[in-house]
């Protein structure tokens, strides 16, 4: 049986639409099963309200507490009977509590490669140093914000001529690539996180979960 997946957006979500493109082949072992926006209006809610997804808006700003908020987000996830959550441009950080109760099961993408350059803008922080190479990771959300266990991660160069804008849509390429690629091997028990900060890992399925992609 398919996993049942909730992606989790603030925004645009072009995440979304790759991981629910990728699904849409019969040998994804998961399925989009609910998207949720905690900003009324984002593209991402209307583009899945038109695909078909079942969707909500649980407006953070309408809760009297981001404890409140979480509770109503747990129900909303266990009445959908979700397995797995993404997080894809979800622009609120959850408490440990909520991560505590979801752990092993909850993963986020984040454009850079972990663990440089965490936190807000990070490819500006990559073109301030001038690295010469960034790319993005998908990980286990653990306390530590950008800091849980990595589960992939896809390297692409940093061009001296490269733009805040231009590199973010060169990364962005290499996040539409593996964020089906590591949720699928969540979801099929080939990446699991037991204990300490680091993946349990499948060797067969390793080379799945890495990449370098030049433009
Ligand atoms: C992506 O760059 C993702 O890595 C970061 O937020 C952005 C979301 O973009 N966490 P989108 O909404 O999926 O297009």
């Amino acid at each position: 049986m398919k996993k049942r997946v909730a992606v989790l957006i603030s925004g645009r979500g072009s995440n979304l639409k790759a991981l629910f493109a990728a699904s849409e082949a019969s040998d994804v072992p998961y399925e989009i099963s609910k998207v949720i926006s905690n900003r009324p209006g984002a593209d991402g809610i209307q583009w899945a309200a038109s695909n078909g997804l079942n969707v909500e808006t649980l407006d953070h700003k309408s809760f009297d507490s981001k404890a409140d908020f979480e509770t109503a987000l747990n129900e909303e996830l266990v009445a959908a009977k979700i397995d797995f959550v993404c997080l894809a441009g979800f622009m609120r950080l959850l408490s440990a509590t909520f991560v505590r109760r979801w752990r092993g099961r909850i993963l986020n993408i984040h454009p850079s490669l972990l663990p440089s350059f965490e936190g807000l803008d990070p490819q500006q922080k990559a073109l301030d140093v001038g690295a010469c190479i960034s790319g993005c990771t998908v990980h286990f959300v653990s306390e530590k914000m950008d800091g849980g266990p990595i589960i992939a991660q896809v390297a692409v160069p940093v061009l001296p001529d490269d733009t805040e804008e231009v590199l973010s849509s060169r990364i962005l390429k290499a996040e539409h690539l593996i964020y089906a690629k590591a949720l699928s091997a969540v979801c099929s028990s080939h990446v699991s996180w037991s204990q300490g900060n680091k993946v349990d890992l499948s060797k067969d399925h390793s080379t799945e979960l890495y990449g370098f992609l030049e433009s």
